[in-house]
């Protein structure tokens, strides 16, 4: 008779081999890590990353076919493994999703908050599975990276946090927007006292988000050589406008950054840390929100923006609904159609058309189940 195994033994099982693996992870052992990590969700989530649908959508809805493309991984959130394995496959599910594009996109960008608490052993956790990606990496500084050490070991790992680069005729700038006034030396508290803090909601003991007078200084050189119309795209972590403030949902100096790009002809700023659909646009600046590996966060109780195309409220029977990957696909004139490769949902293409045009053009499908 064939031993019955339940549920339990079996996700065990799983769990053993699948971390067995994770062990000694490098680029050959990936694929079959992730198989083991995609299927070991089987039968929660429909696989509908990356269908050429959305591609075609994006193409279709905006005047110019997209100049080239790169991929986004955003908020994965890792614990130690031993602590909450979760997190980790949800990151390891991206890098296969991005991994199995075909062709590769040019880059992928990650979004920041790819540690829960800025600890070594998380940041080494993430840094490892992200050199897996067969495209170059290029990433940015969440909170939940940063306040252990104040970004001590992710400059180990990852280099400069503040910088820009070009790429076929696109310039991007990428800032660390999470600076907050010191407000743990008087109160004499532990690195890890920080980070609990800064990770918790604004409780008034913590400031609020900054780029800062450095940067912004830093960002008007870096900008002064373009002319008003140059393709630009800025990444932040946290959205460069006020959103919520209760929930950090806001950049405290936004509206001085909003200037410094005003000259521009448009600018379109993407940033990770609300874990949502997000849509927003600011005179010249298209804002995009990215979605997250761990979980998505519910909408803010006020100050939605209009153009964000709301996504539906996750299964709570399901602890990958809401969360996803997705595309950049970047038009010459530097607009972009936004790809939310919802895992568990249909894909929605929020186009340059539909911010172009204020909502008026190309407005995407409703999400096929209600919203929060
Ligand atoms: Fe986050
Ligand atoms: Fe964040």
């Amino acid at each position: 008779m064939a031993t019955h195994k339940s549920v339990e033994t079996k996700y065990l099982e799983e769990r053993r081999q699948f971390f067995h693996g994770l062990r000694n992870l490098d680029r050959r052992s990936f694929l079959k890590v992730s198989a083991a990590a995609v299927g070991a969700t089987a039968g929660l989530a429909a696989p509908h990353s990356f269908t050429p649908v959305a591609v075609a959508q994006g193409s279709e809805t905006t005047e110019s076919k997209p100049a080239f493309r790169f991929a986004y991984i955003s908020d994965s959130h890792l614990y130690e493994k031993s602590v909450n394995d979760r997190f980790v496959r949800g990151l390891l599910r991206a890098v296969d999703d991005v991994n199995k594009l075909d062709p590769q996109p040019d880059f992928v960008f990650y979004g920041g908050d790819l540690a829960q608490l800025g600890a070594v052993k998380q940041l080494d956790l993430g840094a490892q599975i992200l050199k897996s990606l067969k495209a170059p990496l290029k990433i940015m500084v969440g909170e939940h990276d940063w306040y252990f050490d104040l970004g001590d070991k992710w400059h180990d790992l990852f280099g400069k946090s503040t910088y820009s680069f070009d790429h076929k005729g696109v310039h991007f700038v990428v800032l660390n927007s999470v600076v907050e006034r010191d407000f743990w030396t008087a109160r004499g508290m532990s690195p890890m006292e920080r980070m609990k803090t800064v990770a918790g909601l604004d409780n008034g003991v913590q400031s609020s988000f900054t780029v800062g007078e450095e940067q912004r200084n830093w960002l008007k050189e870096d900008l002064a050589k373009l002319p008003d119309d140059a393709p630009l795209i800025v990444f932040s972590h946290s959205p460069l406008y006020k959103l919520y403030k209760n929930w950090n949902f806001w950049t405290d100096d936004a509206e001085e950054v909003q200037a410094i790009l005003k000259r521009f002809k448009q600018v379109v700023v993407i940033h990770g840390h609300t874990h949502q659909l997000l849509t927003n646009r600011i005179g010249n600046i298209h804002f995009h929100g990215l979605l997250s590996t761990a979980w998505p966060w519910p909408y803010a109780p006020e100050g939605m923006p209009e153009l964000t195309i709301q996504m539906s409220r996750p299964d709570p029977f399901n602890p990958n609904d809401g969360c996803g990957d997705g595309e950049v696909l970047v038009h010459a004139d530097g607009l972009v159609d936004k790809v939310y490769s919802l895992w568990n949902r249909n894909p929605i293409t929020v186009s340059s058309a539909y911010t172009a045009s204020w909502g008026k053009e190309s407005v995407p499908p409703k999400p096929n189940r209600l919203a929060y």
